[in-house]
């Protein structure tokens, strides 16, 4: 059977049983089991298959890739040791290199593709995915400039007319206080929004040491946070997950202007430490503004809450498990709800398993790869110190990825922006 074969029969097997008394009962080992792959056996990698596997029966994992063998290793066999006969990947289906992920979307069998390697490769890999006719799940961010965003768009069109589904890791778009939250503001609880704030101010971040033999492709791709091709920097990378609330509340940005620096960083880190955006928004009512702040600094007050403000009350939104909390005008609190983030990232897989057998995929790469642009908007007004508008990212010429990437490959370090120095592109 080819992909496209597989998965009509998949959906044809999906009625079958939808209309039998056994409905929904879809158990390993059974032919309309989905064959899953996993790309970057990393952290989230590892924490995406555990998700989907807590959720869903039915799913089986069959491959892996990484780019390095320990990491295949360790999480064939942390994964066998986790959830048993779920795992059923063969030795010639452990991959490793950066081609590895074409022998998982050249195997037919699989039907549905995780892609948890840095953020970097997302858009090329989620593109071939749906080009092969897999479904994909693709963690946050999708692309980490306006070349990635263009292939996003590409990929999103091609998905809805061929079927394939795309869900991806904004966990908080399945959180109950947010989405209710979201839901009501719309709806006009706190009267017309006047503006917001947002913040992803956490403490810092990991650094991997480059060790004796590495090239430079290894020795970045290993401490991959630290190259913007790679990360997309903090804005991109983590606090990607509150300007989605913000593009979700207010759709995309009208203009960035930014600022920010670095002093804490390791000496080749291309990150900087902390970066301040207003985001402005045209609305028939008038402009609106986002005031944005990310920060990762060791010793620093975290703070990860969107504040939005309206002419008629206040929605307070925090991170993680932090709740929501929205009072009218006289300070009355008219909504309550605590947050719990972990059931936010196994709704993620329930609902992608549930729209393929379904016979609906999901396709939401879009708005993700829209909130990944307003973050690189973001940063690249705060690099360059220049106001930039949507129009001028999108038509942006910016493109960070490697030409000929091999993993012996000799890649420069063009060090750090610096503002009034480094040029819009
Ligand atoms: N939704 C969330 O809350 C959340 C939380 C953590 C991480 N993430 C995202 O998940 C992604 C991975 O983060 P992580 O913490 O697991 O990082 P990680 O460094 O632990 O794992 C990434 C893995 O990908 C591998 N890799 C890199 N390039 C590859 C390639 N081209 N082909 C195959 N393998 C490759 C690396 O060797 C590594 O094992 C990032 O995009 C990150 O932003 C999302």
């Amino acid at each position: 059977m080819t992909s496209t074969d597989r998965r009509q029969f998949l959906t044809t097997a999906a009625a079958v049983a939808a209309a039998t008394p056994f409905a929904g009962a879809f158990g390993v080992g059974r032919e309309d089991t989905l064959n899953l792959a996993l790309v970057g056996c990393g952290g989230r990698g590892r924490g995406s298959i555990g998700d989907t596997m807590a959720v869903n029966d039915g799913v089986r994992l069959v491959a892996i890739s990484d780019v390095n063998e320990g990491k295949v290793q360790a999480a064939k066999a942390n994964l066998e040791k986790s959830h048993g006969d779920k795992i059923q990947i063969a030795d010639e289906q452990a991959h490793v290199g950066l081609d590895g992920y074409q022998a998982i979307l050249n195997n037919p069998s699989v039907d549905v593709v995780h892609f948890t390697t840095s953020p970097g490769f997302r858009p090329r890999h989620v593109l071939e995915a749906v080009q092969a006719g897999k479904h994909v799940f693709a963690e946050k961010p999708v692309c980490v400039d306006p070349a990635g965003w263009r292939i996003c768009k590409e990929a999103h069109e091609l998905a809805q007319e061929n079927g394939t589904a795309i869900v991806t890791g904004t966990q908080y778009r399945r959180q109950k206080n947010y989405v209710e939250a979201i839901d009501l503001i719309k709806q006009g609880a706190i009267g017309t929004v006047k503006g917001m704030t947002a913040r992803y101010c956490s403490t810092g971040i990991w650094n991997r040491e480059r060790q004796e033999g590495m090239s430079d492709a290894e020795y970045q791709i290993n401490n991959w946070m630290h190259f913007i091709w790679l990360s997309g920097d903090q804005i991109c990378e983590q606090a990607v997950h509150n300007v989605d609330v913000m593009t979700w509340l207010l759709g995309n940005p009208t203009t960035a202007y930014g600022s920010g620096g670095r002093f804490t960083r390791p000496e080749d880190s291309q990150m900087w430490d902390s970066m301040s955006v207003d985001y402005t928004f045209d609305a028939p009512e008038g402009e609106r503004l986002c005031s944005f702040m990310c920060r990762q600094i060791p010793g620093t007050a975290g703070n990860a809450d969107n504040m939005i403000y309206g002419s008629e009350g206040v929605a307070s939104i925090k991170a993680i498990n932090g709740g929501t909390r929205i009072v009218d005008a006289d300070g009355k609190v008219i909504y309550r709800e605590r947050g719990d983030i972990g059931v936010a990232y196994r709704q993620e897989h329930k609902d992608l398993i549930d729209s393929i057998r379904g016979g609906s995929p999901i396709v939401e790469l879009q708005d993700t790869a829209d909130a990944s642009l307003a973050a690189v908007m973001g940063r690249v007004a705060a690099y360059t110190g220049q106001k930039i508008s949507w129009k001028q990212i999108t038509e942006s010429k910016l493109d960070l990825f490697p030409k000929g990437l091999s993993l012996d490959a000799s890649l420069p370090n063009d060090g750090y922006a610096i503002p009034g120095r480094t040029q819009f592109v």
